[in-house]
């Protein structure tokens, strides 16, 4: 399998240039795809899918935000002979019953379960890099983040543990196939208290309050995001409040072998690179 060139989807983003980079180390040859890559790939262009798959042996795929395109991207792969997918999706991606948040998600599991690849599916907690290379750093450099979270934690994972499990997991023979991994750090803090702990780091006062989702919605659009797109990361919260991903798992330990990095780590990391200077 590591012979084989491995299409990595999403490869300017936060997991994705991770899970390139490793790969290129240990060895694998890498097609690093999306529209802005210098192979392009765009899920709303099937044109562009078949080029990207030629020759791929594995498929680290970011699936897009909307449910349907990956049921034919999986046909497609399986006909250009992709032996392996490895999907990113999202923890909670099972536990939302009716809402439509995470439909796109569910729809991109459906389709890389009913393949007849070898297939894997990550499902990551919320990122610890959503506060430094994401839509939480913005509002924590001008000294403020205003979300609708309050009492109930949420166990934030460090981007490169979730890169570094899906670099094994496209690299090892066997054991991740047919397996679905919830992804977490090892402990589950507040946003209060992540943000406590990246005001301290910074050494410069940042607070957090908490809104409705309603109100952050409104904050989104004003900030130029579009009214699907802050209805559905509002949504998240308030799906997020019934406490239901709040729980820290092992999975990334049964992966890796080791314990997942603290997000106290992470802090200090991006604090040290200057992440939340003014
Ligand atoms: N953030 C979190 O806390 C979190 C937690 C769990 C799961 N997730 C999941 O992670 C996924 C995002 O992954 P990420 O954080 O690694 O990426 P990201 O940093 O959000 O970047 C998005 C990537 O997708 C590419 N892209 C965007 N639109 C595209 C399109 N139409 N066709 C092809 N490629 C496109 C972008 O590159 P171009 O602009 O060059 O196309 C970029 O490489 C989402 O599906 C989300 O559900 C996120």
């Amino acid at each position: 399998m590591s012979n084989g060139i491995t299409l990595v989807l999403g490869a300017t983003g936060k997991t994705g240039r991770r899970v390139a980079a490793r790969l290129r180390l240990r060895g694998t040859p890498v097609r690093a795809a999306s529209r802005s890559s210098g192979t392009r790939f765009d899920w709303s262009d099937p044109g562009s899918w078949d080029a990207a798959l030629r020759g791929a042996a594995a498929v680290y795929v970011v699936a897009p935000r909307v449910p349907g395109p990956v049921h034919e991207f999986v046909a497609r792969a399986e006909a250009a002979g992709v032996r392996r997918l490895v999907l990113l999706s999202g923890r909670g991606a099972d536990t939302w019953g009716d809402s439509p948040f995470g439909l796109d998600m569910r729809s991109a599991e459906d389709a890389v379960r009913g393949s007849a690849l070898e297939w894997t599916v990550l499902r990551p907690s919320n990122f610890a890099q959503n506060f430094d290379e994401d839509v939480f750093h913005a509002p924590l450099v001008a000294g403020e983040l205003a979300l609708p979270a309050g009492a109930v934690p949420e166990p934030f994972i460090d981007v490169e543990d979730v890169a570094d499990a899906a670099a094994a997991v496209l690299t090892e023979t066997g054991r991740h196939a047919g397996r679905t991994y919830e992804l977490t750090g090892p402990r589950a803090l507040t946003f209060g208290e992540a943000v406590e702990l990246i005001s301290r780091a910074a050494g410069r006062p940042i607070a957090y309050r908490r809104i409705s989702p309603a109100e952050y919605a409104a904050t989104l659009v004003a900030a130029g995001v579009s009214e699907d797109d802050a209805h559905h990361v509002a949504e998240m919260f308030v799906l997020m409040e019934r406490g239901l991903i709040a729980a820290t798992t092992d999975d990334l330990t049964a992966v890796l072998g080791r314990a997942a990095g603290t997000f106290e780590d992470y802090v200090v990391r991006a604090a040290a690179a200057g992440a939340w200077r003014r």
